[in-house]
């Protein structure tokens, strides 16, 4: 049988920190308000002319540097994003040529939050069917594009960031399972509803192009859904949650992983938080988690990994793997 392993692992946030006490500045909210309802103390913002493409090449490279192997080596590229650089080409071709892999299937999947773990699960499909030896797998995003500064139900949450995997064919699990999940009944809870196709609002600013959430609504369904994702995985891992070492679940909102946790029995000694320090990059926030748990030395090779996931669409997806 062929799994798929994680062998390198890389990030990339923007240089620019915005914290609680900054924003507390120009919007009518505070730090204790953000802090005691989501966990967030500051997040990074991209600079004017620094994109998704950007952060995906920064944290691609490092990946294949700690994974030891070359851009030419990579067979396939799938990058969730739902902040591509521009419409088409997709943000995974215009990294592929600025890492010189050109020649490989390249593609961006737009799930949202979840974008991360459902090309981790994609990619995955590649491998064990013999498609794929080496795939770079990249979660990246600038949210704060979309963001209207003013508006401090939606502008206190988001950050920039990206974060990428190199995966390799190998007869060791690797990932164990993946489990992807998607209701477009509950597109309006969480949504930018203008595009190419609907067309933008030229009388709005931005073009209309702007995060709207109905958070309230959006928290009780993303800890129900949740809940019931992370037993999905582990009945299809076969494995029992006591078996997992660590928890690397979507930076949304601290108390929305605090649940998680609670409904898995972990404490939260074993569960990967960057929220304080990231915010919500959406796509980019699980492999940032992942980056971040691996180069700290929390997350160590044999260990088992719970990777989860929900954002908008609602779409919600999770993976069990052995790292
Ligand atoms: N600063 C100060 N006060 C605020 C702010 C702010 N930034 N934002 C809202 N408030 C006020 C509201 O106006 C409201 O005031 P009122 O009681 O006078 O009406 C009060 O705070 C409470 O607002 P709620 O929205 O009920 O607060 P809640 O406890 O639900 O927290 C939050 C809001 C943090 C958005 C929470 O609902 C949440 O995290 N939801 C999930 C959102 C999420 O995870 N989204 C992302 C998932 S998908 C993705 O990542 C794209």
């Amino acid at each position: 049988q062929i799994y798929s392993r994680i062998v390198g692992t890389g990030s990339a946030l923007p240089e620019r920190v915005l914290t609680n006490a900054d924003l507390e500045k120009f919007v009518d909210t505070s730090d204790e308000w953000i802090r005691e309802r989501t966990g967030i103390r500051q997040r990074h913002v991209a600079a004017e002319g620094e994109t998704t493409g950007d952060l995906s090449t920064l944290a691609a490279q490092r990946a294949l540097e700690a994974a030891g192997v070359k851009a030419s080596e990579i067979d396939l590229i799938v990058l969730g994003t739902t902040t591509p650089d521009i419409i088409f080409p997709s943000t995974a071709c215009l990294v592929q040529h600025r890492l010189g892999a050109n020649g490989c299937a390249a593609f961006d999947v737009n799930a949202a939050c979840s974008g991360f773990v459902y090309a981790l699960g994609v990619a995955d499909k590649f491998i064990r069917s013999g498609q794929s030896k080496k795939v770079l797998v990249i979660g990246a995003e600038t949210l704060t594009r979309m963001v209207r500064w003013e508006e401090r139900e939606t502008c206190v949450l988001f950050g920039d960031g990206a974060g990428a995997v190199v995966l390799e064919a190998s007869s060791e699990p690797g990932i164990y399972a993946t489990c992807l999940h998607a209701d477009g009944g509950y597109k309006e809870l969480l949504w930018n509803p203008v595009g190419v196709s609907v067309g933008f609002k030229d009388d709005e600013p931005n073009h209309g192009v702007h995060i709207r959430m109905s958070g309230r609504e959006v928290f009780k369904v993303a800890v129900k859904t949740l809940d019931a994702l992370v037993e999905e995985t582990l009945k299809a891992a076969n494995m029992e949650a006591a078996q997992l070492d660590w928890l690397i679940p979507h930076q949304a909102n601290l108390r929305i992983i605090e649940a998680t946790a609670k409904r898995l029995g972990m404490p939260m000694e074993q569960v990967i938080v960057t929220v304080d320090k990231h915010a919500n990059t959406s796509a980019g926030s699980v492999p940032l988690a992942l980056d971040f748990a691996v180069r700290s030395g929390k997350v160590r090779r044999g260990q088992n990994l719970l990777l989860e996931a929900f954002g908008g669409g609602f779409t919600w997806a999770s993976a069990l793997l052995r790292y």
